[in-house]
């Protein structure tokens, strides 16, 4: 698979070079990528301003992450987000990048009953929100739902390992793969491939495993708590860059105190308002 000239090179018209620049990422970039051996970033974003300044920082991969559930609307886990309340953040991340893949999160229920289920469900996060792709949760058990989607012209990743829809059915949070079961995360990865998924997710997978998975697989793998042998990494920009504050796992990694510079800016603008040095006559007509 190669990009067009136009997909990948601001200038010149003849066939572009392998690494040229891309200028819309699409999902055989992201193949291209692993077959180069080049890595490549995902981050979560829910809204403009996040989504602009990850997309103009390079991040290649923007996901709606059905973790708005406790990132946006203040739920403790992402059960009970919906359809409905993930579209309108997806349409707002999708007008607001230039680059970047735009993947919508399918939430829990929404894909689960059936492939044609989870078709309905996609064609509105690609119609009404804007994805450029979707995501759905499981393993060997949804390829009849990434076969369809496939079919039907909507590209998936899939997310397997520690699925956080299923928190109740796995027992928790904790890490899926160990021992006996790294088997079954190499069939998943398998099954998912066969059925057509141009990418996966493996969330808390041990790193070992998660490099096997990823030079056996031809499509790239996406990691969350999965070690560094994958082709690419995903966070929860609101953990990495720390606006959440408070207990995390222990793959996050924070980059920034987003909070610390919330907190200080409201602060000092709540004391000015009140000791009436705000607004000043700059700011006065
Ligand atoms: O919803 C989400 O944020 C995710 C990532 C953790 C991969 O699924």
């Amino acid at each position: 698979m190669t990009s067009t000239p136009e997909e990948t090179a601001p200038y010149g018209t003849g066939p572009a070079p392998a690494a040229a620049p891309i200028k819309r990422v699409r999902t055989h970039h992201l193949r291209e990528m692993k077959e180069r051996g080049e890595r490549f970033s995902m981050l979560t974003a829910y809204e403009q301003y996040a989504a602009q300044t990850f997309d103009e920082a390079g991040v290649e991969v923007l996901l709606v992450g059905d973790s708005a559930s406790n990132n946006v609307y203040g739920n403790e886990t992402s059960l009970p987000v919906t359809v409905d309340e993930l579209i309108p953040l997806t349409r707002a991340v999708s007008r607001s990048v230039k680059r970047s893949l735009v993947v919508g999160d399918l939430p829990f229920g929404s894909y689960q009953r059936s492939p044609e289920q989870a078709y309905d469900t996609a064609v509105r996060f690609m119609k009404e929100g804007g994805a450029h792709c979707v995501k759905l949760e499981g393993g060997r058990e949804m390829a009849p739902q990434i076969e369809l989607l496939t079919r039907g012209g909507i590209p998936v990743m899939a997310h397997i390992g520690f699925t956080p829809q299923s928190e109740h059915a796995l027992g928790g949070y904790r890490v899926q793969g160990r021992g006996d079961t790294a088997s079954r995360i190499l069939d998943d990865a398998q099954a998912i491939q066969e059925a057509g998924a141009f990418a996966v997710v493996m969330e808390m997978v041990p790193g070992d495993v998660a490099g096997r998975v990823t030079k056996e697989l031809a499509i790239p793998t996406i990691g969350i708590g999965a070690g560094p042998d994958c082709d690419a990494q995903v966070l929860v920009w609101q953990d990495a860059f720390g606006l959440r504050t408070g207990k995390m796992a222990k793959f996050v990694k924070r980059y920034a105190d987003v909070h610390g510079v919330l907190f200080d800016a409201a602060r000092a603008y709540a004391a000015e308002v009140k000791d009436g040095s705000f607004p000043g006559p700059e700011h006065t007509f």
